[in-house]
């Protein structure tokens, strides 16, 4: 355990904060001594530090997940189910999967992060979403160490939500392992997304295979979203919202141009944050050590050495400008600490 220690390379936002103390596990057992032996200290699992915003120090013990491992538990001649450690790098998995012809997570490639957070926000990328090869959630309770499983029912996943980040929820389970089953043959490919179909084209690739929509992936995301080691930043600051049918077509009355998507709930759709916040003149602004990405405009960024406080002004301003111009709500994707 470490004492008064900088979170600053463990959040990709390069916010500087302090945490009380700071320990890694590499084990359940190393869990289960915390909580036994800390039972009134305060505690906050990382991951990554891929989507957290720290506003303040951390006055409790930051406990970096470091539980790795990876076995396959079932096979079929079509599938296997691999259960997989929350501590292991989701890219790192999702090229192991892709290396070894396991299809159905290759467009969620280069998606920052630990495989034991995937589940709690339901990553998503490029057309496709991590709950449709989960199959299992292995938790263990935060004040007992008590297992428990959710299967991928009881996860109740949405788009960018599950049970996880209910508020009653936030802190309580601990994901340490998590079962996803993947393709060995007959490979759904998912290429609707425009840009994939663009980077497969101008490389002549056919036939895609599943290294090829990871590369085209990879490809897109280098191009627009801002690289973590560079600079500051935690992916999508906002959720995109979803609106009605009617609001839909009154938007479109004075934007014809505002692309928007079909969702699985009858006369919602889902628009663009990103298309909003650029429409408002937000696009590319930088205030200070703060700014919104030039090129992805649901991206704030930390040009170095701003604050949590600094970061979370800027989303504030800006929800308040799209509310104001669009009557549209955005609420943050990122989690505040
Ligand atoms: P952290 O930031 O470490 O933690 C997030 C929250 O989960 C915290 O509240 C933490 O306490 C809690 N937590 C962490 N681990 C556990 C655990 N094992 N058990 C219980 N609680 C835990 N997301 C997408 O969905 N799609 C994208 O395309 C995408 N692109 C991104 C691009 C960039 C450049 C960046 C920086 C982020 C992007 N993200 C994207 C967001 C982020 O990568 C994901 O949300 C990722 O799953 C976060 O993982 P993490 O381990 O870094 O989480
Ligand atoms: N757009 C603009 N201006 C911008 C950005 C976007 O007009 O500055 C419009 C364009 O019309 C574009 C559309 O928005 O076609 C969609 O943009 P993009 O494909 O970049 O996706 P997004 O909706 O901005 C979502 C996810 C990303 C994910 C990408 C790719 C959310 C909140 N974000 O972004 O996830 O990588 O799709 O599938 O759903 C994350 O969650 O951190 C994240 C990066």
């Amino acid at each position: 355990m470490q004492k008064n220690f900088s979170l600053k390379p463990y959040n990709t936002f390069g916010v500087e904060v302090k945490a009380d103390w700071f320990t890694d596990i590499d084990s359940e057992e190393q869990l289960l001594t915390i909580i036994d032996d800390l039972p009134e200290m305060p505690k906050l699992i990382l991951g990554g530090g891929s989507n957290i915003l720290f506003l303040k120090d951390f006055k409790g013990i930051v406990i970096h997940n470091n539980i790795k491992g990876k076995k396959i538990i079932e096979e079929t001649e079509t599938h296997i189910t691999v259960a997989v450690k929350g501590g292991e790098n989701w890219h790192d998995f999702v090229m192991w999967a892709v290396e070894n012809n396991y299809g159905g997570i290759e467009n969620l490639a280069l998606i920052p992060g630990k495989v034991g957070t995937a589940p709690i926000q339901n990553i998503g990328a490029y057309g496709a979403e991590v709950k449709d090869v989960i199959t299992l959630v292995h938790t263990l309770n935060m004040t007992n160490c008590v297992p428990k499983k959710f299967d991928n029912t009881a996860c109740q996943f949405k788009y960018r939500d599950s049970i996880f980040k209910k508020p009653e929820n936030k802190g309580l389970y601990f994901i340490n392992e998590v079962h996803f089953k993947l393709t060995k043959k007959h490979h759904i490919l998912k290429m609707d997304y425009g840009a994939i179909q663009e980077v497969l084209k101008q490389q002549n690739k056919l036939q895609p295979n599943l290294e090829d929509i990871a590369q085209a992936v990879i490809k897109i995301r280098q191009s627009k979203l801002p690289d973590p080691n560079k600079t500051g930043n935690a992916g999508s600051f906002f959720k995109n919202p979803y609106i009605s049918d009617r609001k839909r077509r009154q938007l479109l009355l004075k934007y014809p141009d505002m692309p928007f998507y079909k969702t699985n709930q009858k006369e919602v759709y889902k628009i663009p944050a990103g298309w909003l916040i650029e429409k408002a003149g937000w696009k590319g602004q930088q205030f200070g050590p703060v700014g919104v990405h030039p090129k992805q405009a649901l991206v704030i960024v930390n040009y170095g050495g701003a604050t949590g406080k600094q970061i979370k002004a800027l989303a504030d301003k800006i929800i308040a400008d799209i509310k104001q111009k669009f009557e549209i709500n955005l609420h943050p994707e990122v989690n505040f600490i």
